[in-house]
């Protein structure tokens, strides 16, 4: 075939495997990738001179809470801008699906960080979901966990407590049912008050039917500050119980008391991997960002509100301002602004940057698309990764960080055929220019998309070019496949 739908020319292409750049031209017919390499006899009905200009796979968003801005929001102007053509969602033990009964109101937090109204938990079951995004699917491509902190509220009256036997089967029903419909396994975020009270039984048996599927376990662990050594090994508990792939989510050590930590967090990582299938994402800022709470901010030097249902004109501000404001202490404030959410700056630069060099950790941003004034990582994290730690810092090569947000994470996943630039794979294509690639988004101006993304393409569709969403919405659910992940496992590290 030399006459293609679409063809880009002269791309520095950078593969999504980690190998070195080399140029070429890219052909895409319907969907799909079919020719790479000097493709200068042939020609497309779209010619796209990409002279200058790095083709990478479109990013894979590894963590994300973007399970209901798929539907109420289906442009992702968030993460297209980006070059994002695939988000992850159902993290942190929050899934929008299933809810089979009526969601409690108000939400219970951290549950409000998909919808506060309840209005957008509406799918009875995970298939449900997964039909209605296939019905009127989003700009990108989507694929969920089912959240165990979801399940818990469904099944439970008191979520202060254990789960009881018969609340624990009644969530494995569900869990799977959602293993069937496409999930790809169990979210949990045992850090959060309606999750807290789970034991490790309560996890290893709510997650037991993601084991007949190969299904992965991601965890927002319990503690990620001065017990993280516990946390990673509760966490490699339930793999190892189950014989499951684990993910640990968003790593970071938080407080002052515990940096440079993750040098014994990594190690400790790194040993455990010789024996059980572990791997990791990381987000590219020293702030964190979830549901407002008093202990939270209490161990917090500095705060930013980024949503409050009790004052929202305080959304933006920070929240020792708010406290001088009003003449009162901390409790009294965060209890006028709750339902809320913050930005807390807990971490440091240094771990953030040895978490991310760190060769098994995939990027994901873990953006929270409903926030008013949100983190700063929902529009900038790929960018930053690309233009300040590769190019700017030189924390790794571009091909390096490119992997990281393509192959390594289709791979560990189980995406099959997307990740990486390869004749015959999906043609999910980002163009950027490696030379002004940046961030935007800052914590005073978080609403801004990235310098420097060309085109973004999604299924051989367009979904942002000119500096715009072009209207298009070829988003698919994605399944895990088994054969893309192991087969990418027994690969060689490069
Ligand atoms: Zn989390
Ligand atoms: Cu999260």
């Amino acid at each position: 075939m030399t006459r293609h739908d679409i063809l880009i020319r002269h791309a520095t292409v950078i593969d999504g495997t980690g190998a070195p750049r080399r140029t070429a031209d890219i052909a895409v017919d319907g969907d799909r990738i079919t020719a790479i390499g000097d493709l200068s006899g042939h020609s497309a009905a779209r010619e796209i001179d990409a002279t200058g200009l790095i083709a990478a796979p479109g990013f894979i968003d590894v963590h994300t809470h973007d399970d209901r801005i798929l539907f109420s929001d289906p442009s992702m102007t968030a993460k297209v801008s980006q070059g994002v053509t695939t988000v992850i969602g159902g993290n942190c033990g929050i899934s929008l699906a299933p809810m089979p009964v009526p969601v409690k109101r108000p939400v219970t937090p951290p549950l409000d960080l998909l919808d506060a109204s309840g209005d957008w938990y509406r799918f009875p079951t995970f298939a449900a979901y997964v039909a209605a995004f296939n019905a009127t699917p989003a700009a990108v491509n989507c694929a969920h966990y089912v959240g165990h902190t979801t399940l818990r509220a469904i099944t439970m009256d008191d979520l202060t407590r254990p789960a009881s036997p018969a609340q624990i089967a009644a969530m494995q029903d569900l869990v799977a049912e959602a293993m069937e419909a496409g999930a790809l396994g169990v979210s949990t975020g045992l850090a959060y008050p309606p999750a807290i009270a789970a034991t490790t039984e309560e996890v290893i048996e709510v997650t037991r039917p993601i084991a007949a599927h190969d299904g992965l376990y991601a965890t927002h662990m319990r503690d990620e500050s001065g017990h993280s050594i516990e946390a990673l090994d509760e966490s490699f508990a339930v793999g190892r119980a189950l014989g499951v792939q684990v993910l640990i989510s968003h790593h970071k050590l938080a407080g002052e008391e515990n940096f440079g930590q993750s040098v014994q967090t990594l190690a400790h990582i790194g040993a455990h991997r010789a024996d059980q299938q572990i791997c990791l994402d990381c987000y590219p800022y020293e702030a964190s960002s979830t549901i407002l709470t008093a202990s939270h901010a209490k161990v917090s030097p500095r705060t930013i509100v980024t949503w409050s249902v009790g004052a929202p004109q305080m959304a933006g501000r920070e929240l020792s301002d708010i406290c001088a404001e009003w003449g009162c202490d901390l409790d009294t404030a965060c209890a006028r602004l709750i339902p809320a959410g913050a930005v807390y700056f807990r971490m440091c630069e240094e771990d953030v940057q040895r978490i991310l060099a760190y060769p098994p950790t995939m990027i994901g941003s873990d953006g929270l698309p409903h926030d008013e004034r949100p983190h700063p990582r929902l529009w900038g994290t790929f960018p930053r990764v690309l233009g300040r730690y590769a190019r700017d810092l030189g924390l790794f090569d571009l091909e390096t960080a490119v992997h990281k947000m393509t192959g390594l994470t289709a791979s560990e996943i189980g995406l099959a055929e997307r990740g990486e630039l390869r004749a015959g794979f999906m043609a999910d294509i980002t163009l950027f220019d490696d030379r002004t690639i940046a961030d935007r988004a800052t914590y005073t101006d978080p609403i801004q998309p990235a310098a420097g993304i060309a085109l973004v393409m999604v299924n051989g569709a367009p979904v942002w070019e000119d500096g715009r969403p072009t209207g298009a919405r070829p988003g698919r659910y994605l399944r895990r496949d088994r054969a893309a992940h192991k087969m990418a496992a027994a690969r060689p590290a490069g």
